[in-house]
């Protein structure tokens, strides 16, 4: 799409005013106002070098800096704003993983559009999401912001966000640019350790990795963020297989690439050159912007005057070439302040006249997202609660505000949040007991670096015996036990990677203590991480999935346990029984043992972990209600590639209450040229059934959904499908399904 405007500005433009476009800084804090010195900052707006800014925080600052951008700037082009709104804006929503276990794509896309305008109110004209990287590592701390591990239902989250992000379109009020990140694998780093590098199959990049960037591309996304990773040896910020070759070749994009923030100037520790070899090789790879680093800014000049000669990095371009580089880069950011309406009015969106949507229907929304997420695991009879039993609410995370936010939640202030003891008051009219019970961690170098993101590790100074003799005391005193544990919120997130993805010592001491007073426990479980919850699950005779669940969490929880909501959430991520299970997959490859007849040692699995399988299995939730499924039918048996199969099932709802059920497909190909995952999520639909309901749901099978990738390498990648027996699985879960079988006959 070629704008005039931009073709204007282009023509006027002196390249050290073009490399200026490609630089992204940070807004930082004091920048304009108070500090003596004029900051970088200032000074970068005053010379017209920047393009971007993100972190803004407040109307007024973007405002400002606007305005001494359009001073600085001989031409008057204007600046954008963006900033990292993964899970809401002012009004924080679940966390993304928590939101993916709704497997509700509406409430998904609401929950975007809701912070895209609050977003927009505040001059923000970009957000750094929707954050699709699929995890299948427990210890990587990122996975609180992806959509789990599944490229299906992450690649139809991608589709909601930037559904919700953008609307009807860029320039439209209330909405902002998407941005998928961190193109790409970037939630497969070696041994869960945030930042490093990815080494896997082309094909899994194909068939897991990449889809939902498919899917957000497809939904129309303006821009992507590439991560700070390598993938197969070449880090993301300089690979132009990626970039250049599947991204702007293959899938056509012609939107805006940003880098991660000093992911440019990160290529010389990658090993990839100094600095002006790397700020070649990643404009090369097609990199747009340069975030906070200010490389391009640097090195361009020279580069685009002298040409490079580097064949030791393999990399030798005409300074004709660079310059080349350099103009499709701006002429790609100018592209998109055209598409945000910048270059028509440059005081879009930061004028002031736009309201910020009502903060109360916020609240209404994340309540409502919070019960939504929250995954019931286990329900021996407990649940939902009456509303006048005595309770003891017992746990660090009981009366907690701050941490139920979540990580990355810029603009999110724990004030807003009702924390469980009031929400559970609030609801019932009586106060339950309370009592601290444990510390959320006991090692206190762990608990310093917590700290140093912010305060969030509260703790009790008693010591622990004492601690527990109190919880211990108030719960012999209540009917039912609720304790809230967890992780804080600095435990997932960026850099926040986790040895050992499980419930930290202290907590655990303290089930074991209220489960020895022979009270019915409820546990609820907030965590930004699928925990390792095997000898959890044991203790408790209720067990709720809570994550951290936003400014409304401990109210949608309150909600779920006196019943004045359904759980329905299902886990969009399988939950080991033990940390030395991850990465976890309900779609792995099958392998060769235990061989049928041999002898049971020689399996695939641990010696020390009985039941080969994930605690709780990819995409398992139960309800109040008891659904009932009846045998799947299939329309043909047998049929044609192009020929429309249908699979239906009849589902009755057999309990007292209501039931919003998830029904998952999955297939499996027993034959085929290469392993294939016995089951693979293919489809799923969510249906409501009143107490006593029946309802058919019918899925469409077709023979694309069989495709699977070969490839030798990435250029030479095929999507392939062979003809023969199907496995199709229907049920509540990827665990606990019927099977019927199809023959594609061509
Ligand atoms: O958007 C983020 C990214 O996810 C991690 N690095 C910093 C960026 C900007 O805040």
């Amino acid at each position: 799409e070629s704008h005039a405007a931009v073709d204007d500005l282009m023509s006027r433009m002196t390249l050290e005013e073009r490399i200026g476009q490609l630089n992204l800084l940070a807004a930082g804090e004091g920048l304009l106002t108070g500090a003596r010195q004029p900051s970088l900052l200032s000074r970068r707006l005053e010379a017209g070098q920047v393009g971007a800014i993100f972190g803004t925080k407040s109307l007024a600052t973007a405002r400002a800096m606007q305005e001494r951008a359009l001073a600085g700037s001989r031409l008057g082009i204007p600046l954008f704003f963006a900033e990292d709104v993964i899970h809401g804006h002012r009004t924080v929503f679940p966390l993304n993983i928590a939101l993916a276990c709704s497997w509700d794509m509406e409430l998904i896309e609401q929950t975007a559009g809701f912070a895209a305008a609050e977003a927009a109110a505040e001059g923000l004209h970009q957000v750094y999401a929707p954050m699709i990287d699929i995890s299948r590592d427990a210890r990587w701390g990122r996975v609180a912001e992806g959509p789990g591990e599944d490229p299906l239902l992450a690649a139809r989250i991608a589709a909601a966000m930037v559904r919700g992000f953008q609307g009807p379109g860029l320039g439209h009020p209330g909405r902002v640019a998407a941005c998928l990140k961190h193109f790409v694998a970037y939630g497969a780093p070696q041994s869960g350790r945030d930042y490093d590098n990815a080494s896997l199959a082309w094909e899994d990049l194909l068939e897991t990795y990449l889809p939902p960037f498919a899917a957000g591309l497809e939904a129309g996304a303006a821009s992507l963020m590439v991560g700070f990773n390598a993938v197969n040896r070449l880090p993301m910020h300089a690979n132009g297989p990626l970039i250049q070759g599947w991204l702007r070749g293959r899938q056509g994009f012609d939107g805006l690439v940003v880098s991660d923030y000093t992911g440019v100037r990160e290529l010389v520790s990658h090993g990839l050159g100094p600095a002006a070899v790397s700020v070649a090789r990643a404009l090369h790879a097609g990199v747009d912007m340069d975030m906070v680093g200010e490389d391009y800014l640097r090195e361009l000049p020279a580069l685009a005057r002298d040409g490079l000669q580097a064949p030791e990095a393999g990399i030798s371009l005409a300074a004709p070439q660079i310059a080349q580089l350099v103009d499709s880069a701006c002429r790609r950011v100018l592209d998109f302040k055209a598409r945000l309406g910048l270059l028509d009015d440059p005081f879009r969106g930061l004028k002031g006249t736009a309201r910020a949507p009502s903060r109360q229907d916020g609240r209404k929304l994340a309540r409502q997202a919070a019960a939504r997420s929250a995954v019931l695991l286990k329900n021996d009879g407990l649940l939902p609660l009456a509303r006048d039993a005595r309770v003891a609410l017992v746990g660090p995370f009981a009366a907690d505000r701050s941490n139920m936010l979540g990580t990355w939640s810029v603009a999110g202030r724990a004030e807003d949040v009702v924390p469980l003891n009031e929400a559970v008051a609030a609801l019932t009219g009586r106060a339950p007991a309370l009592a601290w019970g444990a510390n959320i961690v006991d090692e206190p170098w762990l608990e310093r670096r917590l700290n140093v993101h912010g305060v969030t590790v509260t703790r009790d100074p008693r010591p622990e015996a004492e601690l527990l003799a109190e919880a211990v005391a108030m719960a012999a005193a209540a009917d039912v036990v609720i304790t809230a544990l967890g992780e804080a919120k600095e435990h997932a997130g960026e850099s926040s990677s986790r040895l050992s993805p499980d419930l930290p010592a202290p907590q655990r001491r303290l089930l074991a203590a209220l489960a020895a007073t022979g009270k019915p426990v409820l546990v609820v479980v907030f965590a930004g991480r699928p925990l390792a919850i095997g000898e959890v699950a044991g203790q408790a005779d209720a067990l709720l999935y809570a994550w951290h669940g936003g400014v409304a969490g401990p109210e949608g929880v309150a909600d779920l346990i006196f019943g004045a909501a359904q759980p329905a959430g299902r886990l969009a991520v399988s939950l080991p029984a033990h940390p030395g299970e991850v990465p976890l997959s309900h779609a792995s490859d099958p392998t060769g043992r235990p061989f049928p007849g041999g002898f049971a040692k020689f399996r695939t699995g641990w010696l020390d972990l009985p039941d080969d399988a994930p605690r709780f299995p990819f995409g398992f939730g139960l309800g109040y209600g008891r659904v009932h499924y009846a045998a799947p039918g299939l329309s043909h048996d047998a049929a044609h590639a192009g020929q429309a199969v249908q699979l239906r099932i009849t589902l009755k709802n057999t309990g007292p209450h209501p039931a919003i059920e998830t029904v998952q497909l999955y297939a499996g190909d027993p034959v085929a040229r290469v392993t294939r995952p016995a089951r693979k999520l293919i489809d799923f639909a969510q249906v409501a059934l009143a107490p006593g309901e029946s309802r058919e749901v019918a899925f469409q099978v077709t023979a694309d959904q069989f495709r699977y990738p070969l490839a030798p390498s990435l250029e030479d990648a095929e999507w392939l499908r062979d003809p023969g027996l199907i496995q199709l699985h229907v049920g509540p879960n990827s665990r606990d399904t019927q099977m019927v079988e199809l023959t594609w006959l061509d």
